[in-house]
């Protein structure tokens, strides 16, 4: 299947997912997900921020104040819950329908860019990494939070065969090997490091370029 067949099928997956996503992820978002955000985002230091793969703008309430955020989306209908929330909080936030994988901002644009559980989505991680590789400034900062496949052999296989399934419901693939793809689109981590068992990943990464 060709990446554009890929990524109008994943966008559609969220468009249909956008109306129940917060539902969807209100326990597990209450009990671990909101911590890890606010761990991340204590860390991003920088006045022009991207967040790629916003969905409905959870990562919102943790935006450092004063900083300019440009947020992108594959997905329409998550962006509009987006919006929505945006407005409720008081934010300044640009939102832009965009795929991380072809981005339209120029050469380092950005000090930071920032995804939370986006890369388990994109058809082809490494392609969007390296692009955020390429939009944020040689000395800025790449923050991800994503949850990867568990490199052991009975769990490891068994998301694997499960994958497929797990898709064609919520649109993200669970054997992905993040930490691999960010090394394979050339940028250069600074730390990984495990925020649930082996299962969640808190990346620091930089483009990996002069
Ligand atoms: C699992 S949701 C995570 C949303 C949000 N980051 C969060 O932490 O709640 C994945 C999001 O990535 C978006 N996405 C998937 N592929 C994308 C792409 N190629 N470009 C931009 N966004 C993409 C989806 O539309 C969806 O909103």
């Amino acid at each position: 299947m060709s990446s554009d067949t890929l990524t109008a099928m994943t966008r559609k997956r969220y468009d249909r997912i956008a109306p129940l996503y917060d539902l969807m992820e209100a326990l597990v978002e209450r009990s671990r997900f909101s911590a890890w955000r606010e761990q991340l985002w204590s860390h991003v230091r920088g006045e022009r921020i991207l967040e790629v793969g916003v969905g409905t703008g959870k990562n919102m309430p943790y935006y450092p104040p004063g900083a300019h955020v440009t947020a992108v989306d594959l997905s329409e209908r998550m962006l509009e819950r987006a919006r929505r929330r945006a407005q409720k909080l008081g934010l300044k936030v640009e939102l832009c329908p965009m795929d991380v994988q072809h981005l339209t901002f120029p050469d380092d644009t950005f000090d930071a860019a920032v995804a939370t559980f986006v890369f388990c989505s994109v058809p082809d991680p490494v392609q969007g990494l390296r692009e955020l590789g390429r939009v944020v400034q040689p000395d800025g900062d790449i923050w991800l939070l994503e949850h990867v496949r568990i490199d052991r052999p009975v769990i490891g296989t068994l998301m694997d065969v499960l994958n497929p399934i797990v898709v064609r419901i919520v649109g993200a693939n669970i054997n992905r090997r993040t930490v691999e793809n960010v090394q394979r689109a050339g940028l250069e981590i600074v730390s990984v490091e495990d925020v649930s068992g082996d299962l969640v990943k808190l990346i620091h990464a930089r483009p990996g370029r002069p």
